[in-house]
C-alpha cells in the first residue's frame, strides 16, 4: 500500500457516507437560513406598509386629452402604473400589474376597461374590478389629487391594495 494511503486514513467507500449528525446539521442550517429569509421579507413588507404614502406629480391634465393614457411609476421606481383620462372627463389610475400573474394591463380600444393580454383578463376602468378572466382581485387603485392642472398620486387605495 502506498504511504499516503496509510497517513490519510479515510477509505474511498466511506467518503460518500453521510452521518446522521451531518445530515441533522444540514437540516438545521437550511431551516435556519429559510427562517431568517422569511423574517427579512416580513420586516421589509411591514416597513413598506408603515411608510407614509408618497406624493408624486404624475401628469398635467391639458397634456392628456380624453381617451389617452400615460404610464408612471408609483410608489417606487419599479412599480408601473397607468393614468387614464376617461371619455367622461375623469382621471383614474391603477397599477399596471395584473393581479393574476403580473402581466402589464392596457386600456381597451373603447377606453371602458383594462385588458390583460396574457390570459384575457379584463378589469373595469370605473373601479378596477374584475370583469372577466382569471385575475383573483381588482387592480390596486392609485388615489389622485388635482391641483389646478397638475395631477398628483397621493397613495394607494387600501381597499384594493394587495
Ligand atoms: S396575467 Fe393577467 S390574466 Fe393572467
Amino acid at each position: 500500500m502506498r504511504l499516503w494511503r496509510e497517513e490519510f486514513s479515510i477509505e474511498t467507500a466511506d467518503e460518500r457516507y453521510v452521518t446522521r449528525r451531518q445530515f441533522g446539521r444540514f437540516l438545521v442550517l437550511t431551516s435556519l437560513g429559510m427562517f431568517v429569509g422569511n423574517l427579512w421579507i416580513l420586516a421589509r413588507s411591514l416597513f413598506r406598509r408603515s411608510a407614509a404614502p408618497t406624493r408624486r406629480l404624475i401628469g398635467i391634465a391639458r397634456d392628456l386629452p380624453p381617451g389617452t393614457a400615460r404610464v408612471f411609476q408609483y410608489p417606487g421606481s419599479e412599480d408601473p402604473c397607468l393614468l387614464f383620462h376617461t371619455a367622461e372627463g375623469r382621471f383614474v389610475a391603477y397599477t399596471q400589474k395584473c393581479t393574476h400573474l403580473s402581466c402589464a394591463v392596457f386600456p381597451s380600444h373603447d377606453g371602458r376597461s383594462l385588458e390583460c393580454p396574457c390570459h384575457d383578463g379584463l378589469f373595469s376602468m370605473e373601479d378596477g374590478r374584475v370583469l372577466q378572466g382569471p385575475p383573483p382581485r381588482p387592480l390596486p387603485r392609485i388615489l389622485l389629487e388635482r391641483r389646478g392642472d397638475e395631477i398628483w398620486a397621493v397613495g394607494t387605495d387600501p381597499e384594493t391594495a394587495a
